[in-house]
C-alpha cells in the first residue's frame, strides 16, 4: 500500500524511524509527504534523501497563502530537480477556517497550478468547503497535470464530475467513521481506478484509533473499509490503489 498524503514531519508521538517501521510492518511500502508552507520544503527534501521509500510534494496550503512570495516558484523548481519530489501540493482553497483572504488563496492556487503544469507534475488538491471554486479554477487553468482531490469531501454528484475530468480521489480515515454516510456512498459509487489511499496523518485517524494521532500504518484500515463497502477483497483494493498511485506519481 502507498500512503499518498501523510504529514509525517508533523507527527509528535513517534520518531520518523518508528513511523517508517510501523508502516512497513503493516504493508505500507511508500509514503508521500505534502508540504503546507515553505518552512516544510527543506524538511521534506531531507526526508526523501534519508529514506528510500519516502517521497515529497512541494507547495503552499491555502490556509498558509500569506506565506507565499513570488520567489517560491524558482525555489520549488530547483528542489524539484530531486526526482523524489513527485507532485505540487498541497494546494487549493479552504473556505472553512478563514474566509478573509479567499481572493489571495485563488491567486496562489492559480500560480501553483501553472507551476505544476510547467514542471509536468501532478497536483494534490486541498478543497475544504470550496468545491465550486476549486473545480472551476482547475478546469480553467490546469493544462495537463494529473489531479488528486485529496481528502475528498464532496457528494457523489461532485465525485462524478471530478471523475469526468479524469481526476483521482484521495480517500482517508473519514470513510471509516460511522456517520460518514456521504463518503461511504462516494466510495461505493465511483470506479475503483480513481481511488487512492491516504491518511493525512497526523489528522483524521481512522476507526479503531480515532481520537489518537494518525500515522501511515493506519492506511490499512482505510483499505479494509473500502473493500468492505465495495464487497471486494482487500487485495483487490491494495493492488488497484497501488497501481493508480504509481501511475499518478510515477513511483
Ligand atoms: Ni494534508
Amino acid at each position: 500500500m502507498i500512503d499518498t498524503h501523510s504529514h509525517i514531519n508533523m507527527i509528535e508521538g513517534l520518531t520518523t524511524d518508528e513511523i517508517i517501521k510501523n508502516a512497513k510492518d503493516n504493508g505500507i511500502n511508500k509514503i508521500i509527504v505534502p508540504a503546507a508552507n515553505p518552512g516544510d520544503f527543506q524538511v521534506i527534501s531531507a526526508l526523501t534523501q534519508k529514506y528510500n521509500n519516502v517521497f515529497g510534494m512541494l507547495g503552499v496550503h491555502p490556509s498558509d497563502a500569506k506565506t507565499w512570495d513570488d520567489s517560491l516558484p524558482d525555489t520549488i523548481k530547483q528542489l524539484a530537480q530531486n526526482k523524489k519530489i513527485v507532485a505540487i501540493g498541497e494546494i487549493g482553497l479552504d473556505y472553512y477556517w478563514d474566509k478573509s483572504f479567499n481572493d489571495l488563496q485563488k491567486e496562489i492556487f492559480i500560480k501553483q497550478i501553472k507551476l505544476a503544469n510547467e514542471l509536468n507534475l501532478p497536483i494534490d488538491v486541498h478543497d475544504r468547503e470550496a468545491h465550486k471554486d476549486t473545480f472551476e479554477l482547475l478546469k480553467e487553468y490546469n493544462k495537463g497535470s494529473k489531479v488528486v482531490m485529496h481528502c475528498f469531501s464532496g457528494s457523489v454528484e461532485f465525485a462524478r464530475e471530478c471523475i469526468k475530468e479524469g481526476y483521482y480521489l484521495g480517500i482517508g480515515g473519514v470513510v471509516t467513521f460511522k456517520n460518514a454516510i456521504k463518503m461511504k456512498e462516494v466510495v461505493k459509487s465511483i470506479p475503483l481506478e480513481h481511488i487512492i489511499l491516504e491518511t493525512d496523518a497526523p489528522y483524521l485517524t481512522p476507526v479503531p484509533f480515532r481520537g489518537t494521532e494518525n500515522q501511515p500504518a493506519y492506511v490499512k484500515f482505510v483499505a479494509e473499509e473500502i473493500a468492505k463497502l465495495r464487497q471486494i477483497s482487500l487485495e483487490e483494493v491494495t493492488n488497484a490503489t497501488e497501481q493508480t498511485s504509481k501511475l499518478i506519481f510515477g513511483i
